[in-house]
């Protein structure tokens, strides 16, 4: 399903020979979660000759302490999740399914399956970014990837690039980080096995690898230039990876719209929201390599009771030619937290699945 290169088959050999339980040649990054400790990615998992050695050695990347993503103190206040959609509303739902034809549904969801497991050449680097902050670009960052890995048999890495102690961590479910995008930038070299990166990264539990900008507290900012040597050095292991940038326009923001292969604007839905986005739509209109024809607008409702219409709003932001998917609001999103997929409304799951196969497309595109 995943075709691919030769960088691919090679790179999964790799996994599988670590004692992955999939299918044979399919990497199981739910093998290692149960092979290393979650809150403590071992690195040195390979002999010692090969460990991962800093660049300069007069300048040893130091190793950071573990630190939870959430202070204890506060992690047993989160509450039980609670389901996206009401139980009337499930139960609704599940009366119709029984009743409707459901022949139009397989078949779009067929398609949209065969889209997200479009096999690629070289990794995918797909970047979310919004023109105001906490309009929900973390949480559609989690979605993308979670969605990308639930259909995607490569390996698929979410990675923050947004210092300003972003949620992208929790909402993946993660309890502790440790190694960051800034120190990855300083260990990262060619001679790298997929095997050796994987141990600086966080596994999410449902699958899939997790790499957070900070250790959770306030320090040094993501500089572009770390951002780049991180994400191209990781292309090599990771069929896709998705980017949760910071607001626009900062620096690394811009770079990683400018640099990736697809992106994603998340658009409040408010007025304002709208309309700031159509002028980030209008900015990437006129950057070179036709980046408005890669890029995917999630219009993402962050409160039960928007009064814009709906209609005008994705008019006015499909005006440039870009595709438009609206996120509904949804009860386990607003709540903050780890997301779980199965607590997820069914209008949400198909707009995740629907914004990650119209992004893949994209991004799969360029060369
Ligand atoms: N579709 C949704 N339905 C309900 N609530 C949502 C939805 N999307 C986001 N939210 C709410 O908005 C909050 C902020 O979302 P998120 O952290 O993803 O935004 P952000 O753009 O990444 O913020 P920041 O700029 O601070 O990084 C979430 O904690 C959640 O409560
Ligand atoms: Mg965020």
């Amino acid at each position: 399903m995943t075709g691919g290169g030769d960088w691919q088959h090679h790179l999964l050999r790799e996994l599988t020979d670590v004692g992955s339980d999939g299918a044979p040649g399919v990497p199981s990054p739910r093998a290692d979660v149960q092979r290393t400790d979650a809150s403590l990615p071992e690195p040195p998992t390979t002999p010692p000759s090969t460990r991962p050695q800093p660049r300069d050695p007069r300048t040893p990347a130091p190793t950071p302490e573990s630190a939870p993503t959430i202070d204890p103190r506060l992690a047993h206040a989160l509450g039980s999740p609670q389901h996206g959609d009401s139980a009337a509303r499930r139960a609704g739902a599940s009366l119709r399914r029984l009743t409707a034809s459901a022949g139009q549904d397989v078949a779009e969801q067929t398609r949209f399956a065969q889209e997200l497991q479009q096999p690629v050449t070289t990794g995918r680097v797909i970047a979310v970014t919004s023109i105001r902050g906490g309009v929900g670009k973390s949480t559609v960052s989690a979605l993308l990837g979670r969605t990308f890995n639930h259909y995607r048999h490569d390996p698929v890495l979410t990675l923050e690039a947004d210092a300003a102690l972003g949620t992208l961590p929790v909402r993946m479910g993660a309890d502790t980080v440790r190694w960051s995008c800034g120190d990855l930038a300083r260990i990262l070299t060619p001679s790298m096995q997929l095997t050796d990166v994987t141990g600086y990264l966080v596994p999410v539990a449902d699958g899939g690898w997790l790499l957070p900008a900070s250790q959770g507290r306030v320090g040094a900012p993501l500089d572009v230039r770390a951002y780049r040597t991180v994400t191209l050095a990781l292309r090599r292991y990771f069929a896709v990876t998705v980017v949760d940038c910071e607001t626009l326009p900062g620096e690394v923001a811009r770079t990683a719209m400018d640099t990736a292969h697809a992106r994603v604007v998340v658009a409040p839905m408010t007025a304002e929201g709208v309309n700031g986005t159509r002028q980030v739509l209008d900015w990437l209109a006129q950057l070179p390599h036709s980046a408005l024809a890669t890029t995917v607008v999630a219009l993402s409702a962050g409160a039960p009771d928007t009064t814009l219409d709906p209609k005008t709003a994705v008019a006015h932001l499909r005006e440039p030619g870009v595709p438009v998917i609206p996120l509904p609001y949804d009860r386990h999103l607003a709540q903050g937290g780890p997301i779980h997929t199965a607590m997820l409304g069914r209008s949400t799951r198909d707009a995740a699945v629907r914004l990650a196969a119209e992004v893949m497309q994209r991004a799969v595109r360029v060369r």
